[in-house]
């Protein structure tokens, strides 16, 4: 087993190095529309857009037409695939651009979390990128499955748009400016925002 997973890890190391290029091209990265779970202060879950958060992907659609990614990707969730579908291109949903899984704190507040579980929130204040929710995913799982993701991002010759989810897009940010692993989890990624990298 051993042997078959470093040949595995060698060979998706290769398929990395051969397909890195220098040609230029754009990425952008924006978090989909303000969500109804957002205005309610509620993490995670999979709510629809709000009135605002629809204003706001009605601005993207004008974005997407002037600056034209070749590839739009969103997460398999509803609120970035709404946001997608309002730039009226066609979007690939990519389940690795799914937001962390807050596990047993999905759809509560933090503060319902630090009444709750409050060793969750002292835990996870301690050491916010190495701490797993229980039943859910830390920072250092959702680097992890975005590893093809970084690839595919790297491989591309086009220009791409992520829309995504706030921790997923702090993991994506911060390997393509190359900002150190701990920062991660505490870069600023504020809604109705896009970041443009060149
Ligand atoms: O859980 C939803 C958030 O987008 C992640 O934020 O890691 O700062 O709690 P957080």
């Amino acid at each position: 087993a051993s042997i078959y997973s470093s040949a595995s890890i060698l060979g998706r190391l290769v398929s990395f190095l051969m397909n890195l290029h220098i040609t230029p091209r754009t990425i952008w990265l924006t978090r989909h529309g303000q969500s109804v779970y957002n205005t309610r202060g509620l993490l995670g879950g999979d709510s629809p857009l709000s009135r605002a958060g629809i204003g706001y992907a009605d601005a993207l659609r004008c974005f997407v037409r002037a600056r034209d990614p070749a590839v739009i990707w969103t997460s398999t969730l509803q609120r970035t695939i709404q946001t997608g579908r309002a730039t009226g291109r066609g979007c690939l949903q990519i389940k690795a651009l799914d937001e962390i899984d807050a596990g047993i704190c999905d759809g509560m507040t933090y503060a319902q979390i630090a009444d709750r579980f409050p060793s969750v929130a002292d835990a996870r204040a301690a050491d916010k990128l190495r701490y797993r929710y229980p039943q859910g995913e830390s920072y250092e799982d959702v680097i992890r499955r975005l590893d093809p993701v970084i690839m595919d991002l790297e491989r591309s010759q086009e220009p791409v748009m992520v829309i995504a989810h706030q921790a997923v897009l702090r993991a994506l940010y911060a390997y393509l400016v190359g900002q150190a692993r701990e920062d991660c989890p505490h870069l600023s990624i504020p809604l109705h925002t896009v970041i443009e990298l060149r």
